[in-house]
């Protein structure tokens, strides 16, 4: 029966008649909160291009994570910022790197908040590029071997869930395969499963100082042109071991997440990456945007789309107001 019978208008009236059919919720456990950690003491550097996302020295560092916490937010994804960096990234996987350090006062400080791992190189090679280069490569079975150094030093630390954001082929499975024989098979793989070539990382690698020094990032990050590679990615991981699956950036890339969704029914998150974020912010700052109503919507966008959870930098600011 369609119009007049039918009209869709009739549950739109009120606010209790939308909340009554209101498909998807967001909420703050649903939300995973960047944070990136740098060596020294007593540092609170905000962000440029980040309005409210600082670098943070590790006590400055369980400060922040304590309101992130409060706020209702149970879960953070670590990034690094070493103070020295070199060909090989050996800042990555050191036993008293700043990541390792980080994840032991947090666990101290904050035994009930979820500590996951960014696992890369690129914020420790001193060219930027995510890997082990040779011959102006990067080589992927090496890179795949510092990797899993890098995560087991990680879970060695206390980390509950380790990402891998490299993008190298079988990380998952040699991490994973390392993990177990250094007896850490509860510590989960998050995958970054589907990473595109984006232009939107740039606020990221002002923040993290990784922009690479030679080329880009092609050779390993995903054509943004291609879906059917994306699944296949996915599948791959979760054959390889992956407990997660995400997909990043995540506006531009719904469709994304939602074949990969519906194609694998593991768990996916999405990262709404730096420059999703700075654009909403830039746009409110001049006021050519509602900021608030405009990032709730990109949130609730994502979760629609298929997202179990959102890797965002909104979480702390957003916490409040969903709770
Ligand atoms: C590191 C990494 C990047 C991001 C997350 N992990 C940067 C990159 O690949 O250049 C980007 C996150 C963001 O833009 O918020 N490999």
């Amino acid at each position: 029966m369609s119009f007049p019978a039918t009209r869709l208008r009739r549950l739109r009236r009120t606010p209790a008649l939308r909340g009554l059919v209101r498909e998807t919720s967001l909420s703050p456990d649903d939300l995973i909160m960047p944070l990136f950690v740098t060596a020294g003491t007593g540092v609170r550097e905000e962000i440029a291009a980040m309005p409210g996302i600082y670098r943070h020295s590790i006590s400055e560092l369980v400060d922040e994570a304590a309101e992130i916490h409060a706020a209702g937010v149970s879960a953070v994804l670590l990034f690094g910022i070493p103070s020295e960096k070199d060909e090989t990234g050996t800042g990555a996987y050191d036993d008293a790197g700043v990541v390792q350090m980080a994840i032991r006062a947090l666990k101290e400080a904050l035994p009930d908040l979820t500590v996951i791992t960014d696992v890369c190189l690129c914020e420790y090679t001193s060219h930027g590029q995510c890997g082990f280069v040779r011959d102006g490569e990067v080589d992927n079975d090496i890179t795949v071997e510092l990797l899993a150094r890098t995560a087991i030093s990680h879970a060695e630390a206390g980390a509950d869930i380790v990402a891998p954001s490299d993008m190298m082929d079988g990380r998952i499975g040699s991490i994973r395969y390392q993990l177990d024989e250094e007896g850490h098979s509860g510590v989960a793989i998050l995958s970054y499963a589907a990473k595109y070539c984006s232009a939107f990382y740039g606020p990221f690698r002002e923040a993290a100082d990784s922009a690479p020094s030679f080329g880009d990032r092609h050779g390993y990050q995903m054509d943004p042109a291609n879906g059917d590679e994306a699944v296949r990615e996915a599948k791959l991981d979760l054959d390889e071991g992956a407990d997660a699956l995400m997909i990043k950036p995540a506006s531009h890339y719904l469709d994304i997440v939602r074949r990969v969704k519906d194609e694998t029914g593991a768990p996916v998150a999405a990262y709404q990456v730096s420059g999703e974020y700075s654009m909403l912010k830039a746009a409110g700052a001049n006021g050519w945007i509602d900021e608030k109503k405009a990032a709730l919507e990109a949130l609730i966008s994502i979760k629609r789309a298929g997202a179990d959870f959102i890797v965002t930098y909104y979480a702390k600011e957003a916490a409040p107001w969903l709770a």
